[in-house]
């Protein structure tokens, strides 16, 4: 499985070298990284980018890039695309189809369905325009998994019983399930571009 992955500033990336491991194994998944510039507040792009063979992107456009046209070539590589961890700037960006950023111009390119993993404390989650927002991305048939892990505020250190993406095992599962009902192989390309 190629799996594209986005990931947004939300303090859920400080576990994402954890979540990367358990995906690859229980997934046997090729992943590609797609990271918003605000990743590089929590951890450096370096060491997250150690953990898919340098394969992570942030640019548009970038000589240093081995991939000509990211948010062509990424979206036509990815058999999946996910948002993990999403912030609640992302969800909302991703609501509205604004395409500031490469993560965001991504979702926009990718034709199929995206699943997005909120990660954000109760407040933010139970907000009515967040709840807005995650309704609009449902109904273009994306799919939204409730942050429903357990989890922490970041500034207080208080333990919260959700706000957090779903521990990574339980991710994998359901990532599984979604390819597995939803994935029709991509068509090969004959002939001058005629599809077989
Ligand atoms: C310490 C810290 C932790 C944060 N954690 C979250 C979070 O878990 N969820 C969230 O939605 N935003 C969180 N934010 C806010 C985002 O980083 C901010 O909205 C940012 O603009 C998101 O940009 P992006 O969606 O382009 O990655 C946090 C900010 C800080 C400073």
């Amino acid at each position: 499985m190629n799996l594209l992955m986005g990931v947004t500033g939300s303090s859920g990336v400080l576990e994402l070298p954890l979540y990367l491991r358990i995906l690859k194994e229980k997934l046997g998944a090729d992943i590609k990284i797609v990271a918003t510039p605000s990743v590089e507040n929590f951890v450096s792009l370096d060491f997250l980018s150690t953990y898919v063979d340098r394969e992570l992107y942030v640019d548009f456009l970038s000589a240093k890039s081995n991939v000509n046209v990211p948010h062509s070539d990424l979206s036509a590589w990815a058999d999946m695309f996910v948002v993990l961890p999403c912030t609640a700037n992302t969800l909302a960006k991703a609501a509205h189809g604004d395409t500031d950023n490469l993560l965001t111009m991504l979702l926009l390119c990718y034709p199929e369905p995206v699943i997005f993993f909120p990660n954000m404390n109760p407040n933010m989650w139970s907000k009515k325009v967040v709840q807005r927002n995650v309704k609009l991305l449902l109904s273009d048939g994306h799919k939204v998994v409730s942050p429903s892990g357990n989890g922490w505020i970041t500034a207080t250190g208080d333990a919260v019983l959700s706000g957090h993406m779903p521990p990574p095992y339980a991710i994998a599962d359901y990532i599984k399930k979604v390819y597995e009902d939803t994935f029709t192989p991509k068509k090969e390309v004959m002939n001058d571009g005629i599809e077989g």
